[in-house]
Parts: structure tokens; C-alpha cells; sequence
């Protein structure tokens, strides 16, 4: 209806995916009842919920319907009840073909230290305390998809195993711009991160970005490090970085080991980007956590942070991004817990429901 501007794809997915979602959808209505969001919701299928009803892991029709949004947020898939299923049809296919589908080149993954949680982190809590940087991944590039590679047998009867590392200068720029693009919505600092010391695909990612930022952002700080490096300073002193540009390989190693910097997996979102005016894909890091589908128990956080990244990067409501997020820690500093969080002193063990509950009215207050 006209009251409307915006819609967004909810695509629950598996295991604890639907139980994590109708918690966004709940947020959702807040923001809509009392902040003038404007935001419809449409439903749809993925992973192993869309091969049972639909013979497929991701239907035409919804790769149409995600297309035709501002905006997709994707609970998780898979699961032990797909795992003979053949390659094609597995519900971890759904998820590529809808990021491939919508071109979506760029994963960005924050690192945040909410104060209530820093003492479950393994690091201490002055290392951590007010932590915030911004992982900038390409996603669809790399040693990952470079060709050629596969196993064969040499002559002498060994086998090889091999892959090729490889991206092209508009690989580089494009993901490099949407860095520095953030970056001044931040607080103006990149690092790009590879090996080029030890690598040509790494001296060309450098040579790129360092063109790049000379000809269009000179008003963004840049430095470059190589990626050893920039692991032992993640755990060293996390929040020298702002932002941290990387490869797909690296990033996928490095924001790994960043986000556990902070805490739990049920705190973690994240955002797929593509080009201006394609949807971006929302999404936790989570997975479907088969060990406890179904117990209502699983932390919704990690959805509703994601939902905030829509808000904040596609929806054009950084204001109500914030205010979400603030919801979230108001709440964790309020003695909300799910099970996944550590308890500390005054804390209340709640479930799934209960933690969205308490999200959705402090944003209805
Ligand atoms: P997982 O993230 O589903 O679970 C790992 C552990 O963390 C489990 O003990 C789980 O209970 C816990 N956990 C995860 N999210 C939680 C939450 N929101 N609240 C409380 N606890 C939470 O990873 P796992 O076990 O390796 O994979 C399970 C399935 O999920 C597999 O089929 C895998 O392929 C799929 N998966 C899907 C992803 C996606 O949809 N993007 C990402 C990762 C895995
Ligand atoms: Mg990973």
C-alpha cells in the first residue's frame, strides 16, 4: 500500500533461520508504528525450506522477487535433513546463486565491542572497550573462483592440487571504492590489506588502490598492510583499524578471527553489496544451528543487526540503524541474555522471543 516506500525480502531459510527472523519482522513493525519507517515485508523461500516446496534451492521466482526489493535479509540454510542431496541441489546453492544472481561483490563484516559484553571476550576489556571497525571483503573474485585449478596426476603418479589467485584492476576499484565510500561515512581511515611482498595479485591490488585513493579520495587516510601482519594486529590492538580492506581469502580468514575478538556468533551481521541500486543481501554469520532449532532459544541479535546494515547502507535511514543498534545495547546493558551470551552479574536468561520482545519496545518507547 501507499503508506509504503520501501520493501524488504525476508528469506527465513532453515533450522533456527525462521526463529531469528520473526524477531526482525517484530522490530520491523516497531519502526514502522513509531518511527515512520515505511517499510513492507515480503516472504519467501530459500535453502532447504525452498527444496522441499520447491524441488530447488532457490526458485526463479524468488531470485525475481529479490531483484524487485530494496533490500534482502536471509535467516540461514542447511541442515542435516539436506546433507545427501546432490551438489546443485544443496541449500548452501541457494545462498551462491542468490549472491551471484545480484552481482553482489563486496561483504561487509563489523566488528563491534558492545560495553556489556566485553568481558566475555578473550581479550581484556581496555583492548577491546568501544571496538568498531569495518571489514570490506570481495566477495566474488580471487583464489576462490580463479581459473585454472583442480587435482591431477603428474607423471610420476603424485598428485597436484592447485588454484589460481586473481583479480583484475575493475575487480579491484570497485570493491576498493565501496571501502573508501564507507570509510567517509566512518571515521576516513583504510587499510588495505594482501601480500604483496610475496605476491603479484597482491602488488596489483596495491597499485590499484593506492591509484585509486590518489585520483578520487585523497581525503581518506590510507595504509596498507601486509596480512600476517595485519593478524598479530588485530589481537595486538584492534582499534587502530577503521576500516580494513581485503581480498576474499584474506577477509574471509580475517574478519573470522575479528568478529571472535568480541563474543558470540548470535551478535554478528553482516551485508553482501553489488553495484548502486541492486539489493544488498543481509544476512548473521550464523548458520542454521541444527543443535538448537527448534528450542526457541537461539540470540536474534546478530538478525536484527543485520536489518540496522539494511537500514544504515540501502535504506536510507542511518538515523533508525542507530537507534536499533542502541536498542540492542541498551538491552544487552539492561541484563538481557540468550544462552549463547555469558551471564555475568544481574543478568535475566531470556529466549529468542524474549530478546526481540524487549528490542521491539524499547524502539516502541
Ligand atoms: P552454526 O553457526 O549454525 O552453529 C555453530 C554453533 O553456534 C552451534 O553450536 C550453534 O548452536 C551456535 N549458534 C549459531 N548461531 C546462534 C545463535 N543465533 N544463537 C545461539 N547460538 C548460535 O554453524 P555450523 O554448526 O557449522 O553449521 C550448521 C549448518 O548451518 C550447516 O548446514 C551449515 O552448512 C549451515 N551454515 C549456513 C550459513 C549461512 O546460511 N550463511 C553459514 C554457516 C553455516
Ligand atoms: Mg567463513
Amino acid at each position: 500500500s501507499s503508506e509504503y516506500s520501501m520493501k524488504i525480502l525476508l528469506l527465513p531459510g532453515d533450522g533456527i533461520g525462521p526463529e531469528v527472523l520473526a524477531e526482525v519482522r517484530r522490530v520491523i513493525d516497531a519502526l514502522n508504528a513509531h518511527h515512520g519507517l515505511g517499510l513492507s515485508v515480503e516472504n519467501g523461500d530459500i535453502g532447504g525450506a525452498s527444496l522441499d516446496r520447491h524441488g530447488t534451492p532457490l526458485a526463479p521466482h524468488v531470485l525475481e522477487m529479490a531483484k524487485a526489493s530494496d533490500a534482502v535479509l536471509m535467516g540461514a540454510v542447511g541442515g542435516p535433513k539436506w546433507q545427501s542431496v546432490s551438489y546443485e541441489l544443496r541449500p548452501e546453492q541457494g545462498l551462491l546463486n542468490l549472491r551471484k544472481g545480484l552481482g553482489l561483490y563486496a561483504n561487509l563484516r563489523p566488528a563491534l565491542c558492545f560495553p556489556a559484553l566485553a568481558d566475555a571476550s578473550t581479550l581484556k576489556r581496555d583492548v577491546i572497550d568501544g571496538l568498531d571497525i569495518l571489514f570490506v571483503r570481495e566477495l566474488i573474485g580471487g583464489v576462490y573462483f580463479g581459473e585454472p585449478r583442480g587435482i591431477e596426476t603428474l607423471p610420476d603418479g603424485t598428485k597436484r592440487g592447485f588454484n589460481t589467485q586473481s583479480y583484475t584492476t575493475p575487480e579491484i576499484e570497485r570493491v576498493a571504492r565501496m571501502a573508501f565510500d564507507l570509510a567517509r561515512q566512518r571515521e576516513g581511515r583504510v587499510c588495505s590489506v594482501e601480500k604483496a611482498n610475496v605476491m603479484e595479485s597482491g602488488l596489483l591490488w596495491r597499485e590499484t588502490v593506492t591509484a585509486l585513493h590518489k585520483r578520487e579520495f585523497s581525503d581518506v587516510a590510507l595504509s596498507h598492510m601486509y596480512a600476517d601482519n595485519c593478524a598479530m594486529q588485530l589481537v595486538r590492538d584492534p582499534r587502530q583499524f577503521d576500516v580494513i580492506l581485503t581480498d576474499n581469502l584474506f577477509g574471509d580468514i580475517l574478519s573470522d578471527a575479528a568478529a571472535m575478538l568480541t563474543g558470540s556468533l548470535g551478535m554478528l551481521p553482516s551485508a553482501a553489496l553489488g553495484e548502486p541500486g541492486m539489493p544488498g543481501l543481509y544476512e548473521p554469520i550464523h548458520g542454521s544451528a541444527p543443535d538448537i532449532a527448534g528450542k526457541c532459544i537461539a540470540n536474534p541479535c546478530a538478525a536484527i543487526l543485520s536489518l540496522a546494515m539494511a537500514l544504515r547502507h540501502q535504506l536510507g535511514r542511518p538515523d533508525l540503524a542507530d537507534l536499533t543498534e542502541k536498542a540492542v545495547s541498551h538491552v544487552l546493558d539492561s541484563g538481557y541474555r540468550t544462552g549463547d551470551l555469558l551471564g555475568g552479574e544481574d543478568t535475566r536468561l531470556v529466549g529468542t522471543e524474549g530478546m526481540g520482545r524487549a528490542i521491539a519496545e524499547r524502539l516502541s518507547a
